[in-house]
C-alpha cells in the first residue's frame, strides 16, 4: 500500500531568510500514529503548515492520499484534519454551528448524526448551543478537535495537542485518538510530552533545527538506545570504587551510599551476576536494589543535544 503521506525533498526557508526545514523527507503508512518530537524552532509547526496548506514550501512536494497538496489542493486537503497549536476561536457562533460548518466547508453532506457523535466523544454535547467565545480554554480546544474531525478526515494533525490542558482534556484526547486510530485514521502528532509520544505513538521521528534526524518504530528506538541501570543501595557507605570492581563502568551517587552501574537494554542482562558474585567476594554488603530503564524523554534529550552541543539538553526541555 503506498504511504498515505509522502513528504519529498521538504525545504523551507522563510522570508526572513531563516531556513526552517531542510529536506524533509517522510513516509507515513495509513492508520499509523507518528510522533514528532523536537525542541521549541525545530520546524514542527511549520512541516505541518506546509502539508496542510497554510505555509507554502520553498522545494519539495507533498502527496497525501497521493494527491498532490499544491496541484490537488482541495481533494488533498480534504483528506486532512488539523488542531492547530494556536487557539484560534473566539467567535459568537455556537459549538454546533461551527462544527456544521467546518464540515461544510469540505464539501460533505449534512450529517447532524456524526456531528452529534463527534460532540458527545469531546463531551461538548452539553455546550452545543453555546457561544464559543464563552468557553473556557479547555473547551475551546475541545471545540478545535471538534472542528478538525467534522469532515471525517483520514489524517488527522495534532499540533502539540496537550501543551497546558488540564488532565481531563489530556485523557479524553488519547481515548479518542485510539477510537480513531480503530478506524484507519492516521494520526500525526507533536508534543513535549515525551512519555505521551513513548504510550501513543508507533513511530517516532526526531527533528532539529530544521533537520529530520532520526526516524525510527518506537520499540526499535527505545531498544537501539535504552540504557538501563543497576542501583545498589550498600550497606556501608564507600569512599571510592575499588579496584576489583573497575571492570565494570561504576559510578558512586548519594555520598557514597550508592553504587550505580549503568549497560545497554538491547543487549543482555550486562553483567550483573559477576558483579554481584565480585562484590560478594569484596564483602561489599548492599540492602536493596532497583533497575531502571532510560525513558524516550532521557534518549530524545541525548539525540538533541549531541547534535547541538551541551546547551541543547536544557532546550529540549523547554
Ligand atoms: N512566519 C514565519 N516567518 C519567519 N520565521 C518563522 C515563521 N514561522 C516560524 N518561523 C521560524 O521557523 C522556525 C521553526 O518554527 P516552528 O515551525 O514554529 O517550530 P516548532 O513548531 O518546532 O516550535 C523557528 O525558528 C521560527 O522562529
Ligand atoms: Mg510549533
Amino acid at each position: 500500500m503506498p504511504p498515505v503521506l509522502s513528504i519529498k525533498n521538504l525545504t523551507k526557508t522563510y522570508a526572513s531568510g531563516l531556513c526552517a526545514l531542510k529536506n524533509i523527507n517522510l513516509a507515513i503508512d495509513k492508520g499509523e500514529i507518528f510522533a514528532l518530537l523536537g525542541p521549541n524552532g525545530a520546524g514542527k509547526t511549520t512541516l505541518i503548515s506546509i502539508v496542510c496548506g497554510i505555509v507554502t514550501a520553498s522545494e519539495g512536494q507533498v502527496l497525501a492520499g497521493g494527491h498532490d497538496i499544491v496541484s490537488g489542493y482541495r481533494a488533498a486537503r480534504s483528506m486532512i484534519g488539523l488542531v492547530p497549536q494556536e487557539l484560534a476561536t473566539d467567535t459568537f457562533e455556537t459549538v454546533w454551528a461551527t462544527v456544521t460548518l467546518s464540515r461544510g466547508l469540505f464539501g460533505r453532506r449534512r450529517d447532524p448524526g456524526y456531528v452529534e457523535k463527534v460532540l458527545r466523544d469531546l463531551s461538548l454535547w452539553d455546550k452545543r448551543n453555546d457561544r464559543i467565545m464563552t468557553l473556557s480554554g479547555g473547551m475551546k480546544r475541545r471545540v478545535m478537535i471538534a472542528k478538525a474531525l467534522a469532515h471525517e478526515p483520514e489524517i488527522l494533525f495534532l499540533d502539540e495537542p496537550t501543551a497546558g490542558v488540564d488532565v481531563e482534556l489530556r485523557r479524553d484526547m488519547w481515548t479518542m485518538v485510539r477510537g480513531l486510530r480503530e478506524r484507519g485514521v492516521t494520526i500525526i502528532l507533536t508534543t513535549h510530552y515525551i512519555e505521551e509520544a513513548e504510550e501513543m505513538a508507533d513511530r517516532i521521528g526526531v527533528i532539529s533545527k530544521g533537520e529530520l534526524i532520526l526516524v525510527e518504530d518506537k520499540a526499535t528506538l527505545m531498544k537501539k538506545l535504552g540504557k538501563k541501570q543497576l542501583t545498589l543501595q550498600l550497606l556501608e557507605p564507600m569512599g571510592a570504587i575499588p579496584a576489583g570492581l573497575s571492570r565494570w563502568p561504576l559510578a558512586l551517587r548519594s555520598e557514597g551510599h550508592e553504587l550505580e552501574y549503568s549497560f545497554d537494554a538491547g543487549g543482555d542482562r550486562g553483567d550483573i551476576p559477576a558483579l554481584l558474585r565480585t562484590m560478594g567476594e569484596l564483602g561489599i554488603g548492599y540492602k536493596d536494589l532497583n533497575t531502571r530503564q532510560s525513558s524516550l524523554e532521557d534518549i530524545f534529550v541525548s539525540l538533541v543535544s549531541e547534535r547541538a552541543g551541551h546547551a541543547g539538553g536544557a532546550e529540549a526541555r523547554s
